[in-house]
């Protein structure tokens, strides 16, 4: 995997990738001090503040890309766990958010570009790391949380961004049927009552499994369904998880 590129400022780590398609490979990775604009999931913005770590990783034309952000949350996880002592497990909500004692300390976006006939995924992640309590609460993210916030442990930012580099690329490389195992074991939802929020509405569901696909399986009164992750947000049927 080629090096890192390290920014002081940027609008958005995912963006920033996006312009420069045509001079990066696969593997390349990029960093910024500070994040001005960050994007998150289904049009929402990702809260860029200082103690807040945004990568974004590129992978070209990566196999089972409808799994690679699952596998990106399985990444995520495994890096925590090895470089936060006082964390022994991270929790994921479907997709891919990272929870650990219950809140989002997390989230990964993942955005497909072609070009020159490829296929560039690019894995846009962005870590928690030391804002406290009262930011969260300013910032009106009640389920948010930070390692420090969390674990009381202040994790070195470039420890935890190395340590993110070799598990994305590995768990890249890696089959979904060889993860899905430990997907299954770390999924918060699986055995759940949830609510399927979409642009369309809100339906209620019982969260049954996880397909090959990475699609979450459900059932209702009208029987088993599956949703995919570009579709909808996923909440507990009395909260957040
Ligand atoms: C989510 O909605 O949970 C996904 C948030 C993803 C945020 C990261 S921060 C690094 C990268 N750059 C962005 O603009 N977004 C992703």
């Amino acid at each position: 995997m080629s090096d890192i590129i390290f920014l002081k400022s940027v609008d958005s780590t995912n963006s920033y990738l996006k312009s420069h398609i045509g001079e990066i490979s696969d593997g390349t990775i990029v960093t910024a001090e500070e994040q001005t604009a960050g994007r998150g999931r289904l049009g929402h913005s990702w809260n860029g503040a200082a103690g807040m770590l945004p990568l974004s990783v590129a992978f070209v034309d990566p196999p089972e890309y409808e799994t690679l952000t699952a596998r990106m949350g399985l990444a995520v996880c495994d890096s925590i766990e090895r470089t936060v002592p006082k964390i022994r497990k991270c929790g994921i909500k479907w997709t891919n958010d990272v929870i650990i004692a219950n809140r989002k300390v997390c989230g990964i976006l993942c955005e497909s570009v072609r070009f020159c006939d490829k296929n560039f995924v690019i894995c846009g992640i962005g870590v928690n790391i030391s804002q406290n309590e009262e930011y969260f609460k300013e910032a009106g993210l009640p389920n948010a949380g930070s390692i420090l916030s969390v674990s009381g442990e202040n994790v070195g930012r470039e420890v935890l961004l190395r340590e993110i580099a070799e598990q994305a690329k590995s768990r890249a490389a890696m089959p979904f049927s060889e993860c899905i195992e430990e997907y299954r074991s770390r999924l918060l939802n699986i055995g759940r009552q949830v609510r399927l929020i979409s642009p369309n509405g809100e339906r209620s569901a019982f969260a049954v499994d996880i397909a090959q696909n990475g699609a979450l399986i459900c059932r209702d009164e009208n029987g088993v369904f599956q949703v995919n992750s570009g579709e909808v947000s996923v909440r507990g049927e009395n909260g957040y998880i």
